[in-house]
């Protein structure tokens, strides 16, 4: 058994570092502009000039079901989407607002259909939701609001009043937990209690925990969905620790015990999270592939993210890029679901990273590099019973304790170390993973 204890949360994330493997799903108004999700702050963009979006949404190819089978065959396990994302637009058919999917060309609840599409395909799912509200009439304006070079920001700020937002967002929460069956994650997103304006800008105040009255949000959550599983950005420690846009190089740790905690990074395929048309910089399908066993490497999860058009469609470079996995994890999956950091006693040899089931029954090297014939790793010599690629179940020999030399006396090793007998050619696949069979 896996001797990493992580510290205990109120949800349930036993079935989550199993599944180790999400689809975040960017998708709201933003898909239009099609320039990142925070076109509206990015660009100061006014209200009228926003509401274009909202008047020609029209999702004529939206085909959930499809996007739910690229995941699954992605390996994804679980999905994340945007209910609400900063813009304030809601993607459900909420009783609390007009600024919804339904009212729009859309003209119906699409995350309903998400849900549904989903769930038949047996994937998990979860809801972002936004804290952040750029539409929203009593979210008072801040640093981070497309409003606040207005010359009258303090004049349109001043009257706003927070706890009635604060009660609009119980009020959704309650319908996206109540209206939609099981929900498996909520994903508040996020808060800023530092960012303050400073010199004329002093009322400009962040945002946190008592502006959204978390406890009460997060009470009422845990009430409708006992078992959920809450992130950490409604600033109030809860189940799920999030590294966003960059890898962590260990199990994260509690801040103040120490303690491993569960994590999860989340990850673009080009930088932006909403769909950006003109952005080049798409992760290689080799980073991808790293990033996912890097992350199991050291017990975490990974929610890698797609920007949908506003078509409603994965556009080809997404495709390709859930393809990417889809390749990998269908030969390769014993060694991400069920699996977490490799035991203390097991060091990685170079360019390599291990994860060991939660049994520890077996260990699997993936290789990054790929190295010439042999692999040397120390401390596992005696305690290996049979050794394979994983992708193709093909016998990788190995030898123990002395490295055989052609012309030199042989090198003693030790009697712990294993060396594994590879072929000289790369087999055909991104990052080839050997699955040792431990006695
Ligand atoms: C950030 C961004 C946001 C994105 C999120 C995903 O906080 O505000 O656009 O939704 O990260 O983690």
């Amino acid at each position: 058994m896996s001797s990493y204890v992580t510290r205990k949360t109120p949800g349930d994330t036993a079935w989550f570092t199993h599944d180790r493997f999400g689809m975040f799903i960017h998708w709201g108004l933003y898909s239009m502009p099609a320039r990142h999700e925070w076109i509206k702050n990015f660009e100061c963009i006014p209200e009228e000039k926003y509401d274009k979006y909202f008047k020609y949404f029209n999702p004529d190819l939206y085909d959930p079901r499809e996007w739910a089978r690229m995941a699954k065959a992605a390996g994804m396990k679980y999905a994340v989407f945007t209910s609400k994302h900063h813009e304030g637009f809601c993607m459900w058919d909420s009783q609390f607002t007009d600024y919804k999917c339904t009212n729009t060309p859309a003209g119906r609840d699409l995350l309903r259909e998400f849900v549904d599409a989903f769930r038949a395909e047996g994937l998990r799912v979860g809801f972002y939701y936004s804290l952040i509200d750029w539409h929203h009439p009593e979210f008072p304006i801040d640093k981070n609001h497309p409003r606040r070079n207005d010359p009258d920001a303090y004049e349109q700020s001043k009257d706003r009043d927070m706890k009635v937002y604060a009660q609009y967002m119980r009020d959704q929460v309650t319908e996206l937990l109540t209206n939609y069956g099981k929900i498996d994650i909520l994903w508040f997103d996020f808060s800023y209690p530092r960012n303050n304006g400073t010199g004329d800008q002093a009322w400009m105040r962040g945002k946190g925990k008592d502006d959204w009255e978390s406890e009460k949000l997060i009470a009422l959550a845990r009430s409708l969905q006992p078992g959920i599983m809450i992130d950490n950005r409604a600033d109030i420690e809860q189940d799920l620790w999030t590294p966003e846009q960059y890898q962590p190089q260990e199990w994260m740790r509690h801040e103040k015990t120490g303690e491993l905690v569960t994590w999860e990074a989340c990850q673009t395929f080009s930088g932006s999270w909403g769909y950006h048309r003109d952005e080049q910089t798409w992760k290689s399908p080799e980073m991808l592939i790293r990033m996912l066993a890097g992350t199991v490497s050291l017990g975490g999860n990974l929610l890698m993210n797609v920007g949908p058009t506003s078509r409603g469609y994965l556009d080809r470079r997404a495709q390709e890029a859930l393809g990417v996995f889809a390749d990998w994890m269908r030969v390769n999956s014993r060694s991400i679901y069920g699996c977490t950091m490799a035991e203390p006693e097991f060091s990685a040899p170079p360019d390599c990273r291990l994860t060991q089931s939660a049994d520890g029954k077996r260990l699997y090297v993936h290789l990054f590099a790929y190295p010439f014939l042999h692999l040397h790793m120390p401390g596992l010599g005696g305690k290996v019973d049979y050794a394979q690629f994983l992708h193709d179940g093909s016998e990788v020999l190995f030898t123990e304790g002395t490295m055989e030399t052609y012309g030199d006396a042989p090198r003693a090793g030790g009697a712990d170390l294993l060396i594994l007998h590879l072929p000289p050619v790369k087999p055909d696949c991104l990052v080839p993973v050997i699955e040792l069979f431990l006695k």
